[in-house]
């Protein structure tokens, strides 16, 4: 059977919508695209209703036409500093041991994990069960089937600000779109650009953005960890504003154009011209100049990433390092400046495995977008029982597999 499946990336800088079509067995065939700068959200949060609700219409519309199909729902992307996880164990009684656990023990294990304190000013927004256990019996991912006495869950808790969510939503509502489900975007990001492979051994999944950037670490092929922080490319921007004086959109352009996280690699004596503030309106400055200022705010970025990496405690349980993604993953120099701070290898993520309009969302900045239809995807084949992925090959196969083993 084929699908429609649309996702909705509202990113601090650009919106973005996907449409996807999808058959039972198939790969992602992107057929819609629909990009627009990003009004009325900062960091992640809706700050102008009426102007998010009508970039986001016109993101929709771009993309509508495109497919040529109108879109009734779609996934949303959710991020923010408002969001926080936890990790979370759940148990119950299975009964006295004569019989098998079934779906329905799974639903309860993981509402027993969720009664965790929650204010009532927070949602939970996904619940992940990492690993089960089984009469102490610990390491199962999927307990459909087994005999015991006592169910137990480890899951990872990801809540958010309930207005925070709700406003976000509503954006999309205004314009006659229901939100399917709201996805917290590294894990969209992570389906979009992980391997199998990866997600087994244990990485880090760095989504740089303009205004945030997330973190998902994944061990053993689950979630252990995730992260929001306030910074992205946003910040490199500013500084360079400030430091040499110019206006924000002339310093973006100056970054994407000439900057380089590792100011060595350019020639000391070129220089550059950039509108600037002042009385002719031009400054010439040395391009090394500019790049010592990106060098600076990358370093300190990826310092704050790698304390709280190291304060998780997960640093020596990630062999395949840092997979960076986002639209600041593009910036020249900012594999090795990255690896650098973190002291772990690090490699750039660029969303892989599907048909369409490969050209235009193979980049980093469309990783959450293309990870929300394969979220979709996903979800979409856990309810109509599709046959198991026998040899799952992607990290995205693999979840989903797994996912179809474990939520009815
Ligand atoms: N070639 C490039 N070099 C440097 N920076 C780049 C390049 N291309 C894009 N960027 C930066 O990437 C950022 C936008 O990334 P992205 O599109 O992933 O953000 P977003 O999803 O809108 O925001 P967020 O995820 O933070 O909410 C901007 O700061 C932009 O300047
Ligand atoms: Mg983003």
């Amino acid at each position: 059977m084929e699908r429609i499946i649309a996702g909705i990336d509202v990113g601090s800088t650009k919106i973005c919508t996907l449409i996807g079509r999808v058959s039972d067995s198939g790969p992602l065939n992107v057929i819609g695209m629909g990009v627009v700068p990003s009004r009325g959200v900062r960091r992640g949060v809706i700050t102008d209703i009426e102007v998010a609700s009508r970039s986001i219409e016109e993101s929709v519309r771009k993309a509508q036409n495109m497919a040529h199909y109108t879109i009734s729902e779609a996934y949303l992307g959710i991020s923010g500093s408002h969001i926080a996880s936890q990790n979370s164990r759940g148990a119950v009684s299975i009964g006295r041991g004569d019989r098998p656990v079934d779906r329905e023990d799974i639903q309860r294990v993981l509402e027993d994990a969720e009664a965790i304190a929650v204010p009532h000013n927070r949602r939970i927004l996904h619940t992940i069960p990492r690993e089960y256990i089984i009469d102490g019996q610990e390491g199962i991912k999927n307990p459909i089937g087994l005999m015991g006495f006592r169910l137990e869950v480890e899951a990872h808790i990801v809540t958010g600000s309930t207005t925070c969510i709700q406003n976000l939503e509503q954006c999309v509502e205004r314009n006659q779109i229901r939100v399917v489900d709201s996805v917290f975007q590294p894990l969209a990001s992570a389906l979009a650009v992980l391997t199998e492979e990866e997600g087994r051994m244990g990485v880090v999944l760095i989504d740089m953005g303009g205004g945030t950037t997330d973190l998902a670490t994944y061990m053993d092929s689950s979630v252990w960890e995730t992260m929001v922080f306030d910074v992205g490319g946003n910040h490199i921007s500013n500084d360079i504003a400030v430091m040499l004086r110019t206006p924000f959109a002339a310093a973006e352009e100056a970054k994407i154009r000439y900057s380089h996280a590792l100011p060595m690699e350019v020639d000391e004596a070129e220089m550059i011209e950039l509108s600037a503030f002042g009385h002719d309106g031009l400054a010439t400055v040395a391009r090394r100049e500019l790049c010592e200022i990106v060098e600076a705010r990358v370093e300190e970025m990826f310092g704050i990433i790698a304390r709280d990496i190291r304060r998780s405690g997960y640093e020596d349980l990630v062999p395949a390092g840092i997979v960076l993604t986002g639209g600041t993953s593009d910036l020249r120099g900012i594999r090795d400046g990255a690896s650098r701070a973190l002291q772990m290898p690090v490699r750039i993520g660029v969303p892989h495995r599907m048909h369409g309009v490969v050209e235009a969302v193979s980049n980093p900045a469309y990783a959450t977008a293309v990870g929300l239809l394969l979220w979709g995807m996903k979800a979409a084949a856990d309810k109509d029982e599709v046959p198991l992925v026998q040899h799952p090959r992607t990290f995205y196969e693999m979840v989903k597999a797994m996912f179809k083993r474990l939520v009815p």
